[in-house]
């Protein structure tokens, strides 16, 4: 068996429009390395070796929670060092918490002889989510952990349904550089919606779930909207409206909030028109002094995986 695996755990789409905490997907970049050790001292230590900040008490970090959790179910007791290169900005909307709870799980799993499958394995890494802004939501980390789209039907129980999507869908994500601390977006949010707007929503997640798995664009395209959540937290993003028009200008199939922001994403169906959004949206953010990082990249399909692994 390993004693050390170095893990590669993707950045994640949630909410996608009109999926408030049910709907996600993987995208190929950017994405956080962490290499993890078995150890022979019954503790977690954490190391970071980027100057993306992160806490280093285990008590406090989404990634040794997120373990624990595991080794509870397992009545285990282990060490393990955990050594992150992290690429994703926490606050930046892009599932940065998700991606090192699941990476750490999906590791120490494998460090542990597998004893848990990748669904099996959400709800463990649900708890750093859980301990990041008070509110176990799976819809960042069950996507990292699968890969592709996925939709939580149910979270008790907690059932997870994998939605297949076009092989030519691709995903252009602009990561304005200010932040949005996920519990703050969750707090300015409506208790109560009403049954005119749960209408539409709901016929847009039921519209966009047959369109990915139809591969019917435009059934994508009219669907990909958000009549709840995205009114009420754009006004934290600077100018959100221009970003989204100019997206669908481009010829974007849809745009909005990438998890609770400040992130913003667009979907298309042409690598060319996603790049041609990936200028559009920076130059935006140029022209209010905001500098921005852009990806574009299609769904990844496979979510967390080994890249090397060691006796
Ligand atoms: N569904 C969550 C939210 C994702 O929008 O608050 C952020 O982690």
């Amino acid at each position: 068996m390993s004693e050390w695996v170095k893990i590669f755990s993707p950045a994640t789409v949630s909410n996608v429009g009109p999926g408030f905490d049910v709907l996600g997907f993987a995208i190929d970049q950017p994405g956080d390395e962490l290499i993890i050790l078995k150890t022979n001292t019954g503790k977690f230590e954490i190391v970071n070796e980027t100057d993306i900040g992160l806490p280093l008490e285990p008590e406090k970090n989404v990634a040794s929670v997120a373990v624990k959790a595991m080794l509870t179910e397992l009545n285990a007791e282990q060490g393990f060092k955990i050594v992150f290169t992290r690429k994703i900005y926490p606050g930046s909307g892009i599932g940065s918490s998700a991606a090192s709870s699941v990476g750490a799980v999906f590791g120490a799993n494998e460090l542990m002889g597998s004893p848990f499958t990748r669904k099996q394995m959400v709800r463990f890494a649900m708890e750093g989510e859980r301990i990041a802004c008070g509110s176990a939501h799976a819809d960042n980390t069950a996507p990292a952990m699968l890969g592709g789209f996925t939709l939580v039907q149910s979270y008790t129980p907690l059932t997870i349904c994998p939605i297949p999507s076009p092989e030519n869908l691709y995903c252009t994500v602009v990561h304005p550089e200010i932040e949005v601390k996920t519990a703050d977006a969750r707090k300015i949010l409506k208790k109560d919606i009403s049954m005119r707007l749960a209408i539409t929503q709901w016929g847009n997640l039921a519209g966009l779930i047959a369109g990915l798995m139809q591969s019917d664009f435009e059934l994508i395209s009219s669907s990909l909207k958000d009549v709840i959540v995205e009114p009420v937290r754009s006004i934290l993003i600077p100018k959100f409206n221009d970003v989204k028009q100019g997206a669908m200008d481009a010829g974007a199939l849809g745009c909005s909030i990438s998890g609770s922001g400040p992130s913003i994403f667009a979907l298309s169906n042409q690598k060319e028109i996603a790049e041609k959004i990936a200028v559009m949206m920076q130059e935006t953010f140029k022209s209010i002094n905001i500098g921005s990082k852009v990806f574009v990249s299609k769904v990844n399909p496979e979510g967390v995986r080994v890249m090397e692994r060691g006796e």
